[in-house]
């Protein structure tokens, strides 16, 4: 953290995902993800880390905002239509 920048304690944010690694980086290769999607269709990544489909978001993050007033959502990549 940046100094100042968090006054509250830092807790964890990720209580699911692949817990047994040091730390949780992804990479995507925009080709691969271009290959994913369908023209006019998208995909869509979790980041509010509570998503049992992970990477991809499953919309748990609705009951998430619920109980906690967040107000985090996906990361839709989508494709134009050709
Ligand atoms: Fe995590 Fe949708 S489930 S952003």
């Amino acid at each position: 953290f940046r100094r100042g920048y968090c006054k509250h304690k830092a807790g964890p944010i990720n209580h699911i995902i692949r817990k047994d690694e040091k730390k949780v980086t992804d990479v995507v290769d925009v080709e691969d993800l271009l290959s994913m999607i369908k023209p006019g269709g998208k995909i869509s990544f979790c980041r509010c880390w509570k998503s049992q489909d992970w990477p991809y978001c499953d919309g748990v993050h609705k009951e998430h905002n619920k109980c906690t007033g967040d107000n985090v959502g996906a990361l839709n990549i989508v494709r134009k239509k050709t």
